[in-house]
């Protein structure tokens, strides 16, 4: 290069930085990705490392301090930030006997799974909503949700959010002056509260929505600001009767016996950002490998066995949670004698809706196949 225009290109570079810009064949490798790059790491957390943390937190953490007393899953590839994947927050939160959290909603949606005890509950736009092993309740975008526990033994859940999305966006706003017209006071004026007044009946979201392929004509299907599913509590119990009944099945060569936890009045994914899954691994069980432009975590219900991820090694047993980055080949092994029940969260619906959602499985042959569906 002749000595003008060498000078030439170190004046572009001075001026280029000056007027904040960025010479494209500088950072083109870093742009022009062949896959998708993962900064998330597939790892996995041990229930029996974390619960005795987690008691300790319960003994020394005044729930009036934390409000919501979590430890959250920090993946190892994120910088320490309190992100479980690049899109998902996730966190095992344990509440004493009498302890509430106060009423609030937020921009990202949340959800629960249950782990242990029987005495916490969710209170979500009015409806209290008790929480057993194996439940999951939802609180989408926008409603507003307190929770606490009732009962004599600590309870115990897995949170599950799009704080990180919904933060990409920068769309994250948070709320606490909850209000309702109160009518002690008489006066129609909305006075704030701490808590929500429970307002639906008993078993609501059961009453309207329990029985697939049914729906009630005569109420609003909306409940708060978004679309979401109405139904905010789905229960082991139908759950696991479900999986009675679909056993019988060979189920999918890469996922057993999977379900999908849905909106009962569309039949989609119950958020717009994620979906919520179970599927069950019958003794012996290995699934095909498969890889997904989307992310997601697990949480063992029951049973124990490993998820290859790219040649990493996950085991796992009872309460552990683990995740799978996109785009990593991963297979699921039961290794246990009995059933394995594995719950799941993804942020595939959100791939979906902007076009970046793909599969791929690979045959028993060996040979590569797109997963559609
Ligand atoms: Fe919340």
């Amino acid at each position: 290069m002749a000595r003008t225009a060498r000078q030439a290109r170190a004046a572009l570079k001075t001026d280029a930085k000056a007027l904040n810009l960025v010479e494209f064949w500088e950072q083109r490798a870093d742009v022009e990705l062949r896959a998708p790059r993962n900064q998330a790491m597939a790892h996995r957390w041990r229930w029996s490392d974390i619960e005795p943390r987690l008691r300790v937190a319960a003994r020394t953490v005044p729930i009036e301090e934390c409000e919501r007393r979590a430890l959250v899953f920090a993946n190892p590839g994120l910088d320490g930030k309190p992100y479980i994947t690049n899109t998902l927050f996730a966190a095992y939160s344990l509440y004493n006997p009498g302890e509430q959290a106060p009423v609030h909603r937020h921009t990202p949606s949340a959800s629960r799974f249950v782990l242990e005890g029987d005495g916490g509950f969710t209170v979500v736009e009015g409806e209290k909503l008790r929480m057993a092993r194996g439940d999951l309740i939802l609180t989408p975008a926008g409603t507003w949700h307190d929770h606490g526990n009732d009962g004599r033994e600590p309870v115990i859940w897995v949170d599950v959010l799009d704080v990180p999305l919904v933060e990409s966006l920068n769309a994250t706003r948070f709320e606490f002056d909850y209000a309702e017209s109160d009518p002690g006071t008489n006066s129609g004026q909305p006075v704030r509260k701490p808590v929500q007044t429970v307002r639906a009946p008993a078993g609501h979201s059961t009453n309207l929505y329990g029985a697939a392929g049914i729906l009630p004509r005569f109420v609003s299907h909306r409940r708060g600001p978004n679309r979401h599913s109405p139904m905010f509590v789905y229960r082991w119990e139908a759950t696991r009767q479900a999986f009675d009944r679909l056993r019988q099945y060979d189920g999918s060569p890469y996922d057993g016996v999977l379900i999908e936890y849905v909106d009962p009045t569309t039949g989609g994914a119950v958020m717009p950002t994620m979906a919520f899954r179970c599927q069950l691994l019958r003794a012996g069980e290995r699934t095909r490998a498969q890889r997904k432009t989307a992310s997601s975590l697990y949480c063992v219900l029951e049973g124990e066995g490993c998820t290859e991820v790219e040649g990493k090694r996950l085991d796992w047993q009872r309460n552990d949670v683990f995740t799978v980055p996109g785009w990593l080949w991963h297979e699921h092994r039961n290794a246990g004698s009995g059933d394995a029940f594995l719950y799941s969260v993804t942020d595939e619906p959100t791939l979906r809706k902007l076009g970046l959602f793909r599969a791929e499985g690979r045959r028993a042959d060996g040979t590569v196949e797109p997963l559609i569906d």
